[in-house]
């Protein structure tokens, strides 16, 4: 096991495309780190280079404190379980998981003619290894099997046991659970984290799956056309976004963005938004931190708010609608999602997407009275996109 660090990652392709562009990324030994980003962000780049199946142009890769940008593939002890399982389909379940260890470990015909009792003993300790993780992955009924013989989910677990057995220093995942059906996908995530929790292999696991980030990372790392954008835990996050792109991809439905505008009259802060005006006076706290956004000059602003931020004022419980924070809004769809709605709003100039509890009856066409949760507000600049509120996130 070990930590992983990569430093200043630079990788240019034959045909000019710049997959991953100065890249920092740090790992710590036993964490499970989820990378997550669009299609084409350069993931599977990032993988690549970590297991040494494509060479970087610029930076440096540590494995442990050992730096291996030259050390080839089979000395970095990593292991890689990607997307399409990659079982050899001509070898039962046992010799896909057992083959790599013989090869490695036990050697060839040569070790077993000069020296047999060595060869035996690695062999019969190799096959305890097997009949261990295959219990552990409850495949142990399948080893006679063939792969074409086993549904999707059975080989994704093969694929994984032929990595735990090796016992390596660092797991990569590409996308592992992509060609599973949700509910396997579900039960294979959680099997995943179970496993990770038993033998706490530093694990690097790439997905485009918002949801398998935010319930699998210990930390998540958000990419986007090459370029890290914030690497932080599920829940700094989600609350502490650090631009408007991680805004916007972490959470579902996503966030609404809206221009707005800051206005400074005397003592009164508001936020306009055209169709509406939001009113700081009774938030204190938020007013301050908006107030240093206007000092540095940033009165035009993006305003985003989540969709569980716009409550019905209706169905208002507690103290928190307050006519500075109320809008009208005629209700164009109503998508139910079981225990909650997704209600879509239209205040005029703007549309606005909600998440509602599902018990509070809201029908299409309805003009009501919603109201936004001022404290979990987020202000972006306008030209640069990145968050202007002040975070106040503790990193791992
Ligand atoms: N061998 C290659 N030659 C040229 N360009 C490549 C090569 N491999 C990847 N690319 C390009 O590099 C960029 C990053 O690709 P990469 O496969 O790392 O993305 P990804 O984030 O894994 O995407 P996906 O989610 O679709 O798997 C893409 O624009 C891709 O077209
Ligand atoms: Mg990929």
């Amino acid at each position: 096991m070990a930590s992983i660090s990569l430093s200043k990652i630079n990788k240019k392709y034959d045909n000019d495309v710049l997959a991953v562009n100065n890249v920092d990324l740090k790992i710590n030994n036993h964490e499970f780190m989820v990378l997550v980003g669009p299609s084409g962000c350069g993931k599977t780049s990032v993988l690549r280079i970590l297991a040494g199946l494509e060479d970087c142009c610029s930076g440096e890769v540590y494995i442990g404190n050992k730096l291996v940008n030259n050390t080839p593939p089979k000395d970095r002890d990593v292991a890689m379980v990607f997307q399409n399982y990659a079982l050899y389909p001509h070898m039962s379940v046992y010799d896909n998981i057992a083959f790599g260890l013989k090869v490695r470990e036990a050697g060839g015909l040569l070790q077993r003619v000069l020296h047999p009792k060595k060869y035996h003993d690695k062999i019969e300790s190799i096959d305890k290894r097997v009949q261990d993780v295959s219990k552990l992955l409850s495949i142990n009924h399948l080893l006679s099997r063939r792969p074409y013989q086993l549904s999707g989910g059975q080989k994704q677990r093969v694929a994984l046991a032929r990595a735990i057995v090796r016992k390596p220093k660092l797991f990569l995942m590409d996308e592992p659970l992509s060609n599973l059906d949700a509910s396997l996908r579900l039960q294979t995530r959680t099997e995943i984290i179970k496993l990770h929790r038993k033998l706490g292999i530093t694990t690097l696991y790439v997905t485009h799956d918002q949801i398998e980030a935010m319930t699998m990372g210990d930390r998540i790392v958000i990419m986007n056309q090459g370029e890290v954008q914030q690497c932080d835990t599920p829940e700094n996050i989600y609350r502490f976004p650090k631009n408007k792109f991680v805004a916007g991809f972490i959470g579902y439905p996503p966030m609404n963005f809206l221009d707005a505008t800051i206005e400074v009259k005397g003592k009164h802060v508001t936020i306009s938004c055209t169709d509406f005006v939001l009113s700081l006076h009774q938030n204190f706290s938020l007013k301050e931190k908006i107030l240093k956004v206007v000092k540095e000059g940033k009165t035009s602003v993006i305003l985003g708010i989540r969709p569980e931020s716009v409550h019905d004022n209706c169905a208002a419980l507690g103290s928190w609608p307050t006519e500075n924070n109320c809008f009208d809004a005629v209700v164009d769809a109503v998508e139910p999602l079981g225990a909650q709605n997704i209600i879509f709003l239209s205040t005029g100039k703007y549309q606005l997407v909600s998440t509602i509890d599902s018990s509070v009856k809201i029908k299409k066409g309805e003009s009501r009275n919603f109201y936004i949760n001022l404290d979990a507000i987020h202000l972006f600049d306008k030209e640069t996109e990145e968050s202007l509120l002040e975070t106040s996130i503790e990193t791992v």
